[in-house]
């Protein structure tokens, strides 16, 4: 019992204030970073993109993420109880609910890829991603087939046993360690990338911009992006701020998280384009960009298993440090909501997880009947945590923070200035641009 109380949210369990940093950052830092952002960016316009999503970081991004920081720390509960505790009405609360289930719904595909990509750094090391060429057949039979369940459960007990520690003990520890880790990781791939003949014209490509290739729909793509990679609408950053220290400034640590995130991207984006360049590999491959187009180019460099294999890892603990933030959201509000230990909270919620990620994970081949909606549950389970449980909560958000909480300014401890910039974003930029995020993803308007 004495444990327990220790570890439930809104007692003495506090993240150091690097620590906080850091794992926010690597709550941040994810597959939104190494996977989807080179895709769409190459999608979407290029270096153009990139711009785009710059601005949404720090127009909607930025306040946003300081307004669920701020909520988490005065509340002290989970991504639920934190409204009402920082002073909202119940109705806050049950919309806060909305930021418990999303991370739950994430998970079950998140920890998927999460485990694809482990998958592929031990086939890079062994070799024996090169034994095929056709790298199309091989990552539509590896997913069409009963591996990726085994990877899932994989990632849902190294998740696990990382959230078990606690927050310092665990998830704070954990990102010390591979943020760092990855930056390194980053550096040495960067290097390797963009000393390849030719991968100097995917540097261009990645940083002049061409404006005549953005569209209306970029815009919106850009801004759905921004939030994602801010891990914002999951409930995550109200979760991670019930731990912050009252001393820490919560406007450092947004500028902080924010400059890493778009860092982090940047770097991803030098590794990748100049290697399609370098491989005539086209820049807008989509979703396959790196399990299909990037072993490609692996195979055709030297000592391409190796940097290949690191190139996996690298996206491997990207995914991890982002699941400990997911995992934690749900695990604060089941030890707060029915005061279970850390330790049962953690292996009920990560054994169902567990559970709902076979569904999506058979419907990429061994049921493909599976859909929903007329999609593989894969998709569709993707599709509604981003486009409708992201920016409803994100707009819950910026509603409470810019219209209904008193203690706003007190809370956000922003000088006066920066405190008026702030709450004009939350008050007419945010909740607008997050509304039509809303209406056009959940494919309620057109463009
Ligand atoms: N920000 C992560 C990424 O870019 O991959 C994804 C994510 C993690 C989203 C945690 C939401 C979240 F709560």
């Amino acid at each position: 019992k004495q444990t327990n109380q220790l570890d439930t949210p809104g007692t003495k369990e506090r993240f150091s204030s690097t620590g906080f940093i850091l794992a926010a950052i690597g709550s941040a830092v994810g597959l939104g970073n190494m996977w989807k952002f080179p895709y769409i960016t190459g999608q979407y316009g290029g270096g153009a993109f990139f711009l785009l999503f710059i601005v949404c970081l720090l127009i909607v991004g930025l306040p946003v993420l300081l307004a669920e920081l701020a909520i988490g720390r005065a509340g002290r509960g989970s991504a639920s109880s934190s409204f009402v505790k920082a002073g909202g009405g119940k109705i806050w609360g049950v919309f806060g609910l909305l930021s418990v289930i999303a991370p739950f719904v994430i998970m079950t595909f998140y920890s998927l890829v999460a485990g694809w990509t482990l998958h592929y750094a031990v086939l890079s090391f062994s070799g024996q991603l090169f034994n095929n060429t056709d790298f199309g057949a091989q990552f539509g039979s590896f997913t069409g087939g009963y591996m990726p369940i085994v990877w899932g459960a994989i990632v849902a007990v190294i998740t696990g046993f990382v959230v078990v520690k606690g927050i310092s003990g665990g998830i704070e520890k954990f990102n010390k360690i591979l943020i760092p880790g990855m930056l390194v990781l980053l550096v040495i791939l960067m290097i390797r990338s963009i000393t390849l003949p030719g991968g100097m014209e995917g540097v261009s490509f990645f940083l002049s911009p061409d404006f005549s290739k953005l569209t209306p729909e970029s815009a919106l793509v850009a801004l759905g992006h921004a939030f994602f990679s801010l891990s914002l609408g999951m409930g995550t950053m109200i979760t991670y701020g019930a731990f912050v220290n009252r001393q820490q400034s919560l406007g450092s640590a947004t500028m902080a998280v924010g400059a890493g995130d778009m860092l982090y991207a940047l770097i991803a984006g030098l590794i990748i384009f100049p290697t399609t360049f370098a491989f005539n590999i086209p820049a807008d491959s989509g979703p396959g960009l790196v399990f299909v187009a990037l072993p490609a180019a692996f195979s055709a460099m030297p000592l391409g298993w190796f940097f290949g294999g690191l190139f996996f890892i690298l996206l491997g603990i990207a995914a991890l440090t982002s699941l400990v933030s997911l995992l934690q959201v749900p695990v604060s509000y089941a030890m707060e909501k029915w005061n279970l230990r850390r330790s049962t909270a953690v292996w009920i919620i990560s054994g169902l997880v567990f559970l709902l990620s076979i569904p999506s994970a058979v419907s990429m081949g061994l049921m493909p009947d599976l859909m929903i909606n007329n999609m593989p549950v894969f998709d569709f389970v993707d599709f509604v945590a981003s486009n409708w449980f992201l920016p409803l909560s994100g707009l819950v958000v910026t509603l409470f923070a810019g219209y209904f909480w008193k203690n706003v300014a007190e809370e956000a401890g922003l000088t006066q200035k920066w405190f008026r910039i702030w709450l004009f974003m939350l008050r007419y930029i945010a909740p607008i641009l997050v509304l039509f995020v809303f209406l056009y993803s959940a494919q309620i308007i057109k463009l």
